[in-house]
C-alpha cells in the first residue's frame, strides 16, 4: 500500500522564457483547468499561481505526473507538448516546498522582495480553497507558507527601500530639490511608468499636472493615479510653469526639445530639473546644456535602481538560510498530514467499539444513577485514551521523520483499509 504523498511543483517562469513565450503558457479557464489536471494528471489537489512573470502549479499526487502534466497542460493551451520541453521546470517534495517559500519571501520574483506575489499567492490558494481544488495538504502547506514569507520579509527586510524606476526618479528629484513641496511637477505620460511615478509623487504627498496627447487619457488616468490633467499643448508652450518635469512616453522623437527649454528658461528665475525616464529618450540630451537645468535620463535612474538593488541583494544570503531552516518545518508537517488518514479511522473505529461497549455494560447493569453513569463513562475514556495515544503519536512522528515503513506496518495492524483514507 502506497502512502507517500507527494508535493509537485511544474512552473514556467520568466527566468527560462521570455514574457511574449510565457504568454502562451498561461491558464485562462481556471477552474476548469483544476478539474482536467485532477481528473486527466491524477492530482489530488491543485493551486494554479498566475502573474505576469509566472504561471505556476502546485499539486498533491501520489504517483509519477510530469507526463501527464505536460499533456494536460498543453492541451488546455493548446500548446505542442514539445514547446514544454524548454520552459517547464519541474521539482517535487523538498524542492517544492523551497520553491514556494522562495516566491512567498520574495526571493524569486524580478525585482526581489517584491510585495505583490504574497497578495497573489494568496489569491490563489483561497479561490482554489473556494472551488475545492486544493484540500488538507496544500491548504496547509500554502498557508505556512504564506506566514513564514511575511516573517521572513518582515525579519529580514528584504522588501525594505521601495524601489522601481518611478519611486527611483521621484527619490532623486527629491534630493536634488530643496523644498519639493513647493515646486510646481509635471509628469508627461499616462502608460505604466508614469502610473509608477504618479503612485511615488501621490503616496509622498506631491501635488503634480498629467499630461498626455489626449486630454480624456489624461483625465482617466488622474482620476486613479491623482494628479491634475492639462493639455498637451499647453504644456508644450508653456514649459516655463515647470520646476520638476517628469517624462515617461514612448514618443519616436524628442518631444522636449532644446528649443522649448531654451524659451521656458528665458521666462523663468529658478532653476529646472527634468528625469526622462523613456527608452529611447524622449528629451533630447542637449537640454542639459541650457543653464539652470539639470537632466537626468534613464540610464542614470536606472544605475541608482541598480545601487539600491544590491542592498536587497545582500539581504538574500541571510534569508536563504532562514528558507533552508523553514523547509524541513514545512516538510515534517506535511509528512505528518500522511499519518492522519490512519490515525483518524483508529480513533474513530476504536471510539464506535468504546460507546457500544459501554452502552452493553450499562444496559447489563441497568444503571439509572448519572453520576456512576459518569464514571464509568470516563473510566473507559481514560482506558482507551492511555492504551492508543502513544501508539498514535508514535505513528504521526515516524510519518513525520520519513519512515513510511511503520505506518503501513500500522495498517496492517489495524487492519486500515486504503479505501476508507479521507483526505
Ligand atoms: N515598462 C517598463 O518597465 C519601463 C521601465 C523603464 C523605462 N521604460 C520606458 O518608459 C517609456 C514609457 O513606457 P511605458 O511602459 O509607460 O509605456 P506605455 O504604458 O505604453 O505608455 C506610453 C505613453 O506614451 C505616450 N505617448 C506615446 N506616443 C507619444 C507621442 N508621440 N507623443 C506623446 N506621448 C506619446 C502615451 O500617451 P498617449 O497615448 O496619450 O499619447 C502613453 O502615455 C518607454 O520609453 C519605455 O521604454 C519602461
Amino acid at each position: 500500500m502506497e502512502m507517500n504523498q507527494k508535493i509537485i511543483n511544474a512552473r514556467v517562469t520568466f527566468r527560462n522564457s521570455p514574457i511574449h513565450i510565457l504568454e502562451k503558457f498561461t491558464i485562462k479557464d481556471i477552474e476548469n483547468a483544476y478539474q482536467q489536471f485532477k481528473k486527466h494528471s491524477e492530482l489530488d489537489e491543485c493551486v494554479i499561481i498566475q502573474t505576469c512573470n509566472r504561471i505556476e502549479l502546485f499539486a498533491k499526487s501520489k504517483s509519477d505526473n510530469m507526463d501527464k502534466i505536460k499533456k494536460t497542460w498543453a492541451s488546455i493551451t493548446g500548446l505542442d507538448e514539445e514547446t514544454f520541453n524548454e520552459n517547464i521546470e519541474f521539482v517535487e517534495n523538498q524542492e517544492a516546498i523551497h520553491h514556494l517559500l522562495k516566491l512567498t519571501s520574495g526571493l524569486d520574483s524580478m525585482v526581489l522582495g517584491e510585495e505583490q506575489i504574497l497578495g497573489q499567492i494568496k489569491n490563489s490558494i483561497t479561490s482554489a480553497r473556494e472551488v475545492k481544488a486544493s484540500g488538507q495538504h496544500l491548504n496547509t502547506l500554502f498557508d505556512k507558507a504564506i506566514r513564514m514569507g511575511t516573517r521572513i520579509r518582515n525579519s529580514s527586510g528584504i522588501g525594505k527601500g521601495g524601489i522601481s524606476v518611478g519611486s527611483m526618479a521621484v527619490k532623486l528629484a527629491e534630493e536634488n530639490i530643496d523644498e519639493l513641496k513647493t515646486k510646481k511637477i509635471l509628469l508627461i505620460g499616462t502608460g505604466e511608468v508614469s502610473t509608477l511615478v504618479a503612485k511615488s509623487l501621490q503616496r509622498r504627498g506631491y501635488e503634480f499636472n498629467v499630461t498626455s496627447r489626449t486630454i480624456g487619457r489624461s483625465e482617466t488616468f488622474c482620476e486613479t493615479m491623482g494628479g491634475k490633467p492639462i493639455k498637451f499643448e499647453e504644456v508644450l508652450s508653456g514649459f516655463n510653469r515647470y520646476d520638476i518635469i517628469f517624462v515617461a512616453t514612448t514618443a519616436p522623437y524628442f518631444l522636449v526639445t532644446q528649443e522649448r527649454i531654451t524659451d521656458a528658461m528665458k521666462n523663468k528665475n529658478n532653476g529646472m530639473m527634468i528625469l526622462d525616464l523613456s527608452n529611447p529618450r524622449t528629451v533630447d540630451e542637449k537640454v542639459a546644456t541650457i543653464g539652470g537645468v539639470k537632466l537626468m535620463n534613464l540610464d542614470q535612474i536606472a544605475e541608482m535602481v541598480e545601487k539600491n538593488m544590491n542592498a536587497r541583494l545582500n539581504k538574500v544570503k541571510n534569508v536563504e538560510n532562514i528558507i533552508r531552516e523553514e523547509v524541513s518545518v514545512l516538510e515534517a508537517s506535511m509528512k505528518r498530514l500522511d499519518a492522519e488518514p490512519l490515525v483518524t479511522d483508529v480513533f474513530k473505529s476504536i471510539e464506535d467499539l468504546r460507546e457500544k461497549e459501554l452502552q452493553k455494560a450499562l444496559q447489563m447493569l441497568g444503571e439509572k444513577d448519572e453520576k456512576k453513569i459518569k464514571i464509568i463513562e470516563e473510566l473507559t475514556k481514560a482506558v482507551v485514551e492511555s492504551i492508543v495515544s502513544t501508539p498514535m503519536n508514535n505513528i504521526r512522528k515516524a510519518s513525520e521523520q520519513g519512515q513510511p515503513g511503520v505506518l503501513e506496518l500500522a495498517s496492517k495492524l489495524f487492519d486500515y483499509k486504503k479505501q476508507n483514507q479521507a483526505d
